[in-house]
């Protein structure tokens, strides 16, 4: 039996090299990134070496690239400094937060250098690029080609104004910077000129029926819809060559003659990091990493979020098929977007929730933030994280079913039994019944999860914690250990089972929970511990006379106080974005003071008022204005209230040539202004010195 089992784990197992798209090291890590692609990664790793399979799981820096010398420009400092800063907070950060990379190496390290040259070097050789001048998008000014993120132009297939040269992040589309419509300079707003230039392109077209039969025929199936369909589209459209060597200073250098002062196209070098990242692993633990990229039997698998697509299901393979010593990516689960609030991510607004921040003021919850994100992950479609929905995942999930379950468990046994686990009798109906649903979530969830469907997996969980609650609902050991000591015995033992189960298979999920949960019921050594696929193959998983430790809470309410915390922070940056983006109305053209004369400005009080029905920014007034009563329609509606405003002084434009609104005749203009915070205001009469200043009064506008 038992040297059955082990084998039957052994054939099962198999090589897996899981890549995490590597993040640009221009900022630290927020929620969007976590949720799209570090999460469902780290489970996924975390499942496939549980289940006994041999796991390369890599990531590391995306060093190269323009937004990193956008970003070291504004600052001041070097490229390379940029990247330095950036690579220990996000490295750091994914530590603490329980993404468990086998290596989280950079691009900028030598061995990457190399492997991206001798990539290069071999498809030059192989003749795969095409060699071409061609007149390229110039910037006189700044002396720069321009290229990628130094463009912004419009989108040459779906209009948007702000497509980047290399890519459009409204569509995902990836094109040349000189299909670009309108381009323009993102250094210096210039309109760019032509400039001839050499530099290879990878002939996408050549590669068109190997994408299609290996993607459209071959991964009809098994790719996510919203992957097969972007790239579907992508191929039906056409493939052309794309230009895989740029006329910048940070990257790196092309390997080949004449190609002095280009470096590699970013999306060429970066994923080559996988690459690099594996053989710098490979190298640490003295093992060979080319079956990890060379063996047929390995499977690759890359998690991205939505904008890495093309790169990931077209550039990259095309590249190594050309290379023709690599295999293919068996899956590529790209993620859609998460917003954040109701508005979209954006690091340069700083709308976003970053996880150094997180882990700083959340620092034991790196399990509540995990399972919010695979809770509501944009697995079909972007998806929305508010606080509140992480505040109820806790609240309502993690402590009233998880927690609440595992700590009834721990309490009653340590007060029923000083913390040894009971000899069960006869099992009833129902007992049997919660053994065998047991013995079913393995298979429930790792079907979810091999189908790439993490918040259904997060949710079979909840559901054998939910189970274990209704069970001692139903049950009621507190009730019967008055009357009968044997059942409430076999009653904690079943219990005890669900809660070692749980142990196991929350640790994909919820890791830094299954260690505490291990440490509680005192599973240290290896005996102990249930694996995986134990958990239906072994009768049972924690045995009598075994002795649990003492409880200690699994996870902790979130005030409400905390999240308005978080709601405040969200509303600063809010706050001063807009004021920084606020833009000051330029002066207008100067006036004679004939034409300021003609201005006949009265004071005025407002006698009644009324809003004009159906019109949201419009008031109706009766003003007294020292010559006669009229009446003026004013659009102040929206600031302020028919009642508020009777009995006012004002300042009123007495000789403009009346005019109907809404059938109302208006005889006349009452002066506002606006604050320098935006609040519309009266020019109001009694802190004027005279009747002319009023018109003197900075931006006064007429409503
Ligand atoms: N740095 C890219 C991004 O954040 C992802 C690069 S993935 C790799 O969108 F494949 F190129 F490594
Ligand atoms: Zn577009």
């Amino acid at each position: 039996m038992c040297t059955f089992t082990a084998s039957k784990e052994k054939k099962m197992s198999k090589r897996y090299t899981i890549t995490a798209a590597l993040p640009y090291t221009n900022g630290p890590i927020h929620i969007g990134h976590l949720a799209g692609v570090y999460v469902p990664a780290d489970i996924y790793a975390r499942y496939k070496r549980l289940t006994g399979n041999d796991v390369a799981f890599i990531c590391g820096s995306d060093e190269h690239g323009v937004p990193i010398t956008i970003k070291a420009k504004k600052e001041g400092v070097t490229p390379q400094q940029i990247v330095d800063r950036y690579h220990k907070i996000i490295k750091d950060s994914f530590e603490d937060f329980g993404i468990t990379f086998d290596n989280y190496s950079r691009t900028s390290a030598k061995i990457h250098h190399d492997t991206a040259s001798e990539f290069f070097k071999t498809l030059y050789d192989k003749n795969e690029f095409v060699e071409e001048v061609s007149e390229q998008l110039y910037d006189a000014e700044a002396n720069q080609f321009l290229a990628d993120r130094f463009v912004v132009g419009t989108c040459p297939k779906c209009g948007n104004e702000e497509s980047y040269g290399d890519q459009c992040e409204n569509c995902g589309t990836s094109h040349n910077a000189t299909d670009l419509i309108n381009p323009k300079s993102a250094i210096t707003g210039n309109v760019p000129t032509l400039k001839e230039t050499k530099h290879w392109f990878l002939p996408l077209n050549k590669h068109e029926q190997f994408l299609k039969d290996w993607i459209l025929e071959g991964h009809k199936k098994d790719w996510k819809p919203n992957v097969y369909g972007q790239v579907k589209s992508w191929i039906d459209d056409g493939l052309r060559p794309r230009a895989v060597t740029r006329d910048l200073d940070w990257g790196i250098p092309v390997p080949v003659p004449g190609g002095e002062g280009k470096v590699l196209y970013v999306w060429f070098d970066a994923p080559i990091g996988y690459i690099s990242a594996t053989k710098e692993w490979a190298a640490r633990e003295g093992k060979d990493w080319e079956p990890y990229w060379k063996d047929e039997d390995t499977k690759l698998v890359h998690f991205i979020g939505k904008d890495n697509i093309v790169f990931h299901c077209i550039i990259f393979p095309a590249m190594l098929k050309a290379e023709g010593s690599y295999i293919l990516p068996d899956n590529v689960p790209a993620n859609e977007f998460l917003n954040l609030e109701g508005n979209k991510l954006s690091t340069s607004k700083n709308w976003a929730v970053w996880l150094p921040e997180y882990l700083q003021d959340f620092p034991d919850k790196q399990d509540v933030l995990r399972y919010a994100l695979t809770a509501n992950a944009p697995e079909t479609k972007d998806n929305d994280f508010t606080w509140k929905d992480f505040q109820a995942r806790n609240n309502n999930e993690l402590v009233a079913i998880f927690g609440n379950f595992i700590n009834r468990v721990v309490v009653l046994t340590n007060k029923y039994y000083n913390g040894v686990i009971p000899t069960p009798s006869d099992f009833s109906t129902i007992d049997e019944e919660t053994l065998a649903a047991i013995k079913a979530y393995p298979s429930v969830i790792e079907s979810s999860i091999e189908r790439y469907r993490f918040r259904e997996a997060s949710q079979e969980l909840m559901n054998l914690a939910r189970l274990g609650n209704k069970y001692l609902a139903d049950e009621e050991p507190w009730k019967l250990v008055k009357t009968d000591g044997d059942r409430t015995k076999t009653i904690m033992f079943v219990a005890l089972q669900i809660a070692s189960a749980l142990a196991t298979l929350s640790e994909p999920f919820l890791p830094f929970t299954s260690t505490k949960l291990k440490n509680i019921l005192n599973l240290s050594s290896e005996e102990l511990q249930t694996s995986w696929s134990e958990i239906t193959s072994k009768e049972i998983l924690l045995p009598a006379n075994h002795t649990i430790g003492k409880g200690e809470l699994l996870f902790s309410k979130i005030e409400d106080s905390e999240i308005q915390a978080q709601l405040d922070k969200l509303e600063a940056s809010k706050k001063a974005n807009e004021a920084a983006n606020k833009v000051v109305e330029p002066q207008k053209d100067t006036i004679t003071f004939d034409d300021f004369t003609k201005l006949d400005l009265r004071v005025g009080t407002i006698l009644e008022a009324e809003k004009m029905p159906k019109a949201k920014k419009l008031l109706v007034l009766k003003v007294d204005t020292g010559i006669d009563v009229r009446t003026i329609v004013s659009g102040i509606a929206e600031s302020f209230t028919a009642e508020e405003v009777v009995g006012k002084k004002v300042t009123v434009l007495v000789n403009l040539a009346p005019r109907a609104l809404r059938g109302v005749e208006s005889e006349g203009m009452i002066l506002m202004t606006e604050t320098p915070e935006g609040k519309l205001v009266f020019v109001n009469p009694d802190t004027m010195v005279s009747e002319s200043e009023a018109g003197v009064s900075n931006g006064t506008s007429i409503s």
